[in-house]
Parts: structure tokens; C-alpha cells; sequence
């Protein structure tokens, strides 16, 4: 061996020794000290080397391997020494830091109770798309194009013709029958759009929960029914649910529905305005040109729907006078909850 051999060598096993204690577990620190520096490991033999090579060039090779020894060293301490020091630092008697836990939205808590409810009564939960066409948000609804709800102050169109944001939950009705045969005993939650003015009752958007049922021989009964079920498990036993006649071109006969108000119980309030009823939404017997849109025979079935506001429920529930609440995500808001 050469000196430039000799040296070669000594910098691979630097190298080596760089690499393996970098990536090294601490529990194979030992065994890593002992393949470089221990009496049998790299660097004892490369002292042995020394005696091997010519007279003049050992001075100078035993230096060299001794720095490369002395740096290895290091790279021991390096690794070793800061572990024991943030050990020592540690105080096992400082208070820890509290977790932030977050909470469930009152909006969203809402909808999981009334989904909740609903499927407890036999619907199961059906979903659509939130861009719709004219077709399933208005057309087979009967909505004809004339209708004020279509007028463009109400609705947010887009710009593939033909196409809008849904303003109602009701083309799931549409979609859903399409797709299966009957009975079906659906609800469908999830978002809508208007171009409604924003103030403390309206929003750009809203929540919505459908209801559809259609079998034979149902009835407004049947549908009066299963809405007072819902509002005495999610307000009360004492709750109370009223029709008023009303107008949709998706149900004949039609209602509007409300609850008896839970703050004063029907007495009158803040809440209600004075009323004592709370104006949840409305619903009535599914009309038979949607029957016939939607491919089954008005002749053959019956059904009722409903639709129910969430952003309401939730208000009334929780005592929040303004909707924007819901939708601003301000922490110091939602951490009430
Ligand atoms: N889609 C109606 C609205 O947004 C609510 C509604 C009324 C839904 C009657 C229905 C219904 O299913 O039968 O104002």
C-alpha cells in the first residue's frame, strides 16, 4: 500500500462512518463505535496498515489517520450529546397544552338530526347534483317558463345554456324516480342557490331536506302526518303542525306547513313574531305531470313531498336571529356551540 492508497482508505471510512451514524437508530450507536473505532473495528486496522508502508511516508500517514480518527470521535459526540441534554431540559411537572377540540356546525348538526329522524321513519337519503339543468329544477316540475320562479332575479344561471345552481332539493324528486321504481320513500338534504337580496332571513345559499313518498293509496293524511312525527322528535311532544293552503306547480293539492313555536309554545314571541307559528316550508300531493315526467303512471300511484328549510330549523333551535351567522365562520360565533 501506497500513501495515496492509505489516505483513499481513510476517507472512505470517514464517509461510511458519516453516513451510518446520520441515519443511525440510537440504540446501534454502540455497535456503530464499535465497527470504526472499537479494537477490532476499521480504524485499528488501518494503525496495523502503517506498519506496512515505507519508512518515510509514515509520519504523515499516522497523521492522517488520526485526525480521520478524531473526527469519527466527534461524530459519536455530535449525535450522543444533544439526546442527553434535551433530556435533561425536560420538566414533566410544566401544565400541558390543552388541544383545540373543535365542534360540530349548528347548521350541520341540524341536518343530521332531521336525517336522522327521517331515517328512522323508513326514508333512506338520495342526493343530486347541485348545477342542474332547467329540465330537472323546473321543466319536469312543472314550472313552466313563464313561471316567476324562473325569472332570472331568482336564479343563479350559468353560463352552459340550459344549465343553473339548483334553487330547490326538489329535482331530486325527479331524479330519483327516473332511476328507481316505486314505492320510493326518499329524503334528499343538501345546498341551494338564489339570487335572493342577503339580509338576516336570506342567503345566496341554503339548505334543503326533500321528502318523497309514492306508493299506492297515499295520502295529504299520510303527509300530515309524518311531519307531525318529525316535529315532535326533533321539538316536543307538545309541538303542533298546521297546513295553510298554498300554491306549488309540483303538488296538488298544496301546503305550506309550520310548527307550533317552541319558544312560547304557541303562545306568541320574538321568535315567531307574535304568531306563535313558525313557517317551516312546503309540500303537498305530488302532481301527475310530474308523475308523468318522471316515467311513472299517475293512475297507478299517489304520493306526497315535502321540503323543509334547515337554515329555519336551525335558527329556531339554537336562538340565532341572523342566517348570515351561519355561513361567516367566525370562531368567536362558533364556539358557542
Ligand atoms: N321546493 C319548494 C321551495 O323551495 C319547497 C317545496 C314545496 C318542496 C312543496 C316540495 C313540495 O317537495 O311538495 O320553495
Amino acid at each position: 500500500m501506497d500513501l495515496e492508497e492509505f489516505s483513499r482508505k481513510l476517507s472512505d471510512i470517514l464517509s461510511a462512518a458519516e453516513s451510518e451514524v446520520r441515519s443511525a437508530e440510537s440504540s446501534s450507536l454502540a455497535d456503530l463505535r464499535a465497527k470504526f473505532l472499537g479494537r477490532k473495528g476499521e480504524m485499528t486496522k488501518m494503525m496495523k496498515h502503517l506498519a506496512s508502508l515505507p519508512q518515510d511516508m509514515r509520519p504523515q500517514a499516522g497523521k492522517l489517520a488520526n485526525e480521520t480518527k478524531k473526527k469519527i470521535e466527534s461524530l459519536f459526540s455530535g449525535v450522543v450529546a444533544p439526546q442527553k441534554k434535551s433530556y435533561e431540559k425536560f420538566d414533566p411537572t410544566l401544565p400541558g397544552r390543552k388541544p383545540i377540540v373543535g365542534g360540530i356546525h349548528p347548521l350541520e348538526w341540524t341536518l343530521r338530526r332531521i336525517v336522522d329522524i327521517f331515517y328512522g321513519m323508513g326514508f333512506s337519503v338520495a342526493s343530486g347534483p347541485e348545477m342542474e339543468t332547467e329540465y330537472y329544477n323546473f321543466d319536469a316540475l312543472n314550472t313552466p317558463e313563464d313561471h316567476p320562479a324562473r325569472d332570472i332575479q331568482d336564479t343563479f344561471y350559468l353560463e352552459r345554456k340550459g344549465w343553473l345552481l339548483r334553487t330547490q332539493t326538489s329535482p331530486v324528486q325527479i331524479r330519483v324516480m327516473e332511476s328507481q321504481k316505486p314505492p320510493v320513500k326518499i329524503i334528499a338534504p343538501g345546498r341551494c342557490y338564489r339570487r335572493d337580496a342577503i339580509d338576516s332571513t336570506h342567503y345566496y345559499t341554503f339548505t334543503q331536506v326533500e321528502g318523497l313518498y309514492v306508493d299506492r293509496d297515499v295520502t295529504l293524511a299520510d303527509l300530515k302526518g309524518v311531519l307531525t312525527a318529525f316535529a315532535k322528535q326533533f321539538i316536543g311532544e307538545n309541538v303542533r303542525v298546521r297546513f295553510r293552503p298554498h300554491f306549488f306547480p309540483f303538488t296538488e293539492p298544496s301546503v305550506e306547513y309550520d310548527f307550533s313555536c317552541p319558544v312560547c309554545d304557541g303562545k306568541g314571541c320574538r321568535v315567531c313574531k307574535g304568531t306563535g307559528w313558525l313557517e317551516i316550508s312546503g309540500a303537498g300531493m305530488v302532481d301527475p305531470e310530474v308523475f308523468k315526467a318522471a316515467g311513472y303512471d299517475p293512475d297507478e300511484v299517489q304520493g306526497y313531498a315535502f321540503g323543509m328549510g334547515v337554515e329555519r330549523i336551525a335558527m329556531v333551535k339554537f336562538g340565532i336571529d341572523d342566517i348570515r351567522l351561519l355561513y361567516e365562520n367566525d370562531l368567536a360565533f362558533l364556539e358557542q356551540f
